[in-house]
């Protein structure tokens, strides 16, 4: 399928772009991931339930983790695909597996998808790629409907995907809230095509101020920590720059270590008030040290920031969906500022078909 990039230079802009239409195609589409809410529910009712995936998807699978703790009260595990085969012998007889892939192809997770129903465990599969290996291989599966994704590196398909983990959650922790999940996932398309333009110029600023420097740390707490994993996995994935993400307050245990005079901490700052003292701790040590740091956060906060980018968060829960869209352009940029190309980062395959 020849793909175009239209008006953008790189797809991996195209489809950071195309993440509110996506949304709103999610919001529209909310009966069809009912039957596979229903069946997952019903399936984790007799066994564990272990989420598999690798790279972005794997970070998504850590937001799922958390929506069906909260949402669903469903405690699960999530196995990186290529540790599966170590990290999985107690999964056995009706067990569950949630293998998450954009395209169903990632021989880590088909591997382990064929362990787990070798042992009996039933695979649900969140995917995007239709009639690809993934879904032949599951009992179950529903798909992210992002449309192809060109960039190696995947911005639109980790939005969907965790888009797609907040309504199954929501499902079933309540099966008649899909209308309130329809306005849900529609004001927050809304609110990413409003601020769209502007997020786009200060992202483009911030990466200005990145590209010369050798770390760059992204703090999250809560639903943001993996967030805050994915933005440092985009950066250094794109840039080239090491990056690394850490939850907020596991950081002081040993990468506090690396902060010197204008080490770039980018913060993912929480909606919830409970969460917000606490990273305002967490960026002062920082700054004490002499760090640059960057917050993402709600308005009318104010913190210990030498930059802030505000975005327009409703709530915690779904927060990701509109943290992930800068976190997504600043790698964009710094890319672009150190020459590098986006769509095609050296070394890396958009699907691994080798274990
Ligand atoms: C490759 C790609 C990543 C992707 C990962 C998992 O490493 O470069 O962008 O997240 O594979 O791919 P999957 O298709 O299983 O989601």
């Amino acid at each position: 399928q020849q793909m175009e990039k239209g008006r953008y230079e790189h797809f991996m802009l195209k489809e950071i772009n195309e993440q509110p239409y996506i949304m709103m195609k999610i919001a529209d589409t909310i009966e069809y991931y009912k039957k596979f809410s229903e069946r997952l529910e019903s399936a984790l009712k007799s066994g564990s339930l272990s989420i598999v995936a690798a790279g972005t998807s794997m970070h998504a699978g850590l937001i799922g983790k958390f929506y069906l703790s909260t949402l669903a009260g469903f405690g699960s595990d999530v196995i990186i695909a290529s540790e599966f085969p170590e990290w999985s012998r107690h999964i056995a007889n009706g067990d569950v597996i949630l293998a998450i892939s954009q395209s169903g192809e990632t021989a880590d997770v088909l591997e382990a998808v064929r362990i787990a129903r070798d042992r009996g465990a039933k695979v649900f599969s969140i995917v995007n790629v239709p009639g690809s290996t993934l879904t032949r291989l599951s009992d179950e599966y529903v798909f992210i409907q992002a449309g192809p994704e060109v960039g190696v590196a995947a911005t639109k398909t980790f939005t969907a995907q965790v888009a797609s983990l907040y309504v199954i959650s929501s499902l079933i922790s309540d099966p008649t809230s899909s209308e309130d999940l329809r306005e849900k996932l529609l004001s927050i398309s809304n609110s990413i095509l409003k601020d769209m333009g502007r997020v786009d110029e200060e992202s483009r600023k911030i990466a200005g101020l990145l590209k010369s420097r050798e770390h760059v740390f992204f703090l999250g707490r809560g639903v943001n920590y993996p967030t805050a994993l994915e933005g440092a996995l985009k950066l250094k994935e794109i840039s080239y720059i090491h990056a690394e993400g850490y939850a907020a307050g596991e950081y002081k245990h040993g990468p506090l270590a690396l902060i010197e005079e204008g080490v770039p901490v980018i913060a993912l700052i929480p909606k919830e008030r409970s969460l917000i003292n606490k990273i305002i701790y967490n960026l002062m040590e920082v700054k004490a040290r002499g760090s640059f740091t960057v917050t993402i956060q709600p308005p009318d906060v104010s913190l210990p920031s030498d930059r802030r980018l505000v975005v327009d968060v409703e709530d915690e829960l779904t927060s990701p969906l509109i943290y992930a869209i800068p976190l997504q352009l600043i790698a964009y940029y710094t890319a672009l500022e150190l020459g590098r190309n986006p769509d095609k980062p050296r070394n890396l395959a958009k699907s691994v078909t080798v274990e």
